[in-house]
């Protein structure tokens, strides 16, 4: 019951991927391919396409998100893009705290933090990712360790503004791998981090935040994911470059 009041959001993590015409011509295709979709649907896309992307999508049911965000206003960042140019392109989303960004360019639990924050104070909504990786979850720290990071990213967050906060459960090993976790995993943790929430803010809180799966969700699998009762929708990596592997998960989330 509780699953049918919460927002199901599919969104897609593109990466590294598309350059800002490739990027034009994804769109282009997913627009008329989720048309009238049963779910949110977000696409998270390099900064070079951000802008294209949003004067692409305007009217339509597609939402546009970053993938990183800096924590400053302004300032000497060489390279950094701050929250406040984002909203002024009209992005809507970025996530925060992927685990690739942890692994590769020294993202901690209180820099996820302090990107979350600043988000959220300049008015964007944030997918903040948490997640194991193999290792962890092979010594059995998994719910431990997603509690933390999730305790730590949300850290000053108000329950006000957890109305913009989407967490997405990404287990490091299950990304990018083929090796999707079973739909009982994933059950399992996103029912462990919607405890966390209510820890933090109350039941009412944690009931009516959506937590997502991610870590090669497909066609084939999103729909047992899915149906999963804490589950509430993907955060898609690989699939989300073809305009019909996407489609198809966000037709499965809108069942
Ligand atoms: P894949 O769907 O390619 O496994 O990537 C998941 C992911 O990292 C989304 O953020």
């Amino acid at each position: 019951m509780d699953k049918q009041n919460r927002k199901a959001i599919i969104a897609g993590n593109w990466k590294m991927n598309k350059t800002a015409t490739e990027a034009a011509e994804l769109i282009d295709a997913l627009i008329p391919a989720v048309k009238g979709a049963g779910c949110e649907v977000v696409i998270c896309t390099p900064f070079t396409s951000l802008a294209a992307a949003v004067e692409k999508t305007r009217g339509t049911n597609l939402h546009v998100g970053a993938e990183n965000v800096h924590f400053e206003k302004s300032g000497a960042y060489t390279g950094e893009i701050s929250a406040d140019m984002l909203v002024d392109l009209g992005v809507e989303y970025v996530i925060t705290g992927h685990s690739e960004r942890r692994q590769y360019f020294a993202e901690t639990d209180e820099t996820v933090n302090k990107r979350t924050r600043a988000a959220l104070a300049a008015g964007l909504k944030v997918i903040v990712c948490v997640g194991e990786n193999l290792a962890q979850r092979e010594q059995g720290v998994t719910e431990e360790l997603v509690r933390l990071q999730t305790k730590i990213a949300l850290g000053g967050v108000s329950a006000e503004e957890m109305k913009n906060v989407v967490i997405a459960y990404e287990p490091v090993w299950a990304i990018g791998t083929g090796r999707t976790a079973t739909s009982e995993q994933a059950q399992e943790v996103c029912a462990a981090i919607r405890k966390v929430l209510a820890e933090l803010y109350g039941q009412a809180v944690a009931t009516a935040t959506t937590v997502q799966y991610g870590g090669s969700m497909n066609a084939a699998n999103a729909d047992e994911l899915l149906a999963k009762p804490d589950v509430d929708g993907g955060l898609i990596g690989g699939a989300s470059l073809k305009a019909d592997a996407f489609a198809a998960i966000v037709a499965a989330a809108g069942k």
